[in-house]
């Protein structure tokens, strides 16, 4: 990476720590998208300008390798400009998804994330406090916000997989978020990273029982869930259709999200639902109009649905709507 070291307050881009305060006393969620190309990333400033709606951009390591972490970063900043061109200048995060080092979260801090992910959850408990907190004291240096995690959610982050849930335990989370220092947690109560969650005929329930009792020990504690995906059952159809060969697979129902985000839930995080739609977008053009080769004539109906979905997400299920 080139040496483009830069506070995130220079890039006109915000950390997490008012937009939870608002988003805990107002009972909505702030949308935690991620984008690894400039067609996800339009899509997610435009739905959030066209909402007003604050914004979480998610960066994980593997978009950093895909696309490139300076390219990632400058298109990043370029949004702060972009949604203040369509009107509506909305509060962005630009934040680390599932950082796995100490130093990966150092680079990012440099470049002008304001806010990272330390994800310790596959470590032993007191080492995933040793490592939240170093990364917690090196972060707060810079005013950048740190999101921890504690328990194992089912399925697939980055290389690392889970076969089962391993749901926080409530009585560890007074402990942890006293001893890290972290600015939000991250807790396992049965959503699931990926498109394939659960099998078709399972009713998956989001424990919020769990939810409940970790809001009694932590009251007004930022509280974030991953894997919110809803895997929409249309976009599967769509999918398979025009070629693919998804394996029918559900998601988190969106109305239990609804309900999780009128709690402490103030960050929800959706990846596998972008990526859906875009797919579905890509193959039915691709399918009905093979002579098309032009990649902004499949790429800009995949940017709109997403975008769709995007808006969908903010006013149906998150409910951050005019919170910008
Ligand atoms: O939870 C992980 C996110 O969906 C990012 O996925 O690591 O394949 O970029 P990725
Ligand atoms: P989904 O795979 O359910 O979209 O979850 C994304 C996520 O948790 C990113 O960190
Ligand atoms: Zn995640």
């Amino acid at each position: 990476m080139q040496n483009i070291s830069v506070g995130f307050k220079e890039l006109g881009l915000v950390n997490s720590r008012d937009l939870f305060a608002k988003a805990v006393s107002g009972g909505y969620a702030i949308p935690a998208y991620n984008f690894n190309n400039l067609e996800q990333l339009q899509a997610i400033i435009m739905a959030c300008a066209e909402t007003a709606s604050p914004v979480i951009l998610q960066v994980s390591k593997g978009a950093r390798s895909y696309a490139n972490e300076t390219l990632l970063r400058f298109l990043a900043q370029g949004a702060v400009a972009y949604a203040a061109e369509l009107g509506t200048p909305v509060p962005i995060v630009l934040h680390l998804d599932h950082g796995d080092s100490f130093e990966l979260c150092k680079d990012c801090i440099e470049s002008g994330f304001s806010s990272v992910m330390i994800d310790g959850s596959h470590l032993p408990y007191e080492e995933n406090v040793a490592l939240t907190k170093k990364v917690v004291e090196y972060a707060h240096q810079f005013d950048v916000t740190v999101e921890g995690e504690l328990g194992v959610l089912a399925g697939i982050e980055d290389e690392i997989s889970a076969a089962h849930h391993t749901y926080t335990q409530p009585e560890e989370v007074e402990d942890f978020v006293a001893k890290t220092g972290v600015d939000s947690l991250a807790i396992s109560i049965g959503t699931s990273h990926g498109a394939f969650k659960f099998k078709p005929g399972e009713d998956p329930k989001i424990r919020l029982d769990i939810l409940t009792e970790i809001e009694r020990r932590i009251p007004g504690f930022p509280i974030v869930l991953h894997g919110s995906s809803s895997v929409p059952q249309d976009l599967v159809k769509t999918i398979n259709e025009h070629g693919g060969k998804l394996k029918d697979a559900i998601g988190i129902s969106e109305d239990q999200l609804r309900l999780a985000a009128k709690s402490a839930v103030c960050k929800i995080n959706i990846d596998s639902d972008g990526r859906l739609a875009m797919t579905a977008a890509i193959r039915k053009v691709l399918d009905e109009k093979p002579e098309e080769f032009d990649p902004r004539k499949y790429l800009g109906p995949a940017r709109d649905a997403l975008k769709q979905l995007y808006i969908h997400k903010i006013i149906n299920v998150l409910g951050s709507n005019n919170k910008a």
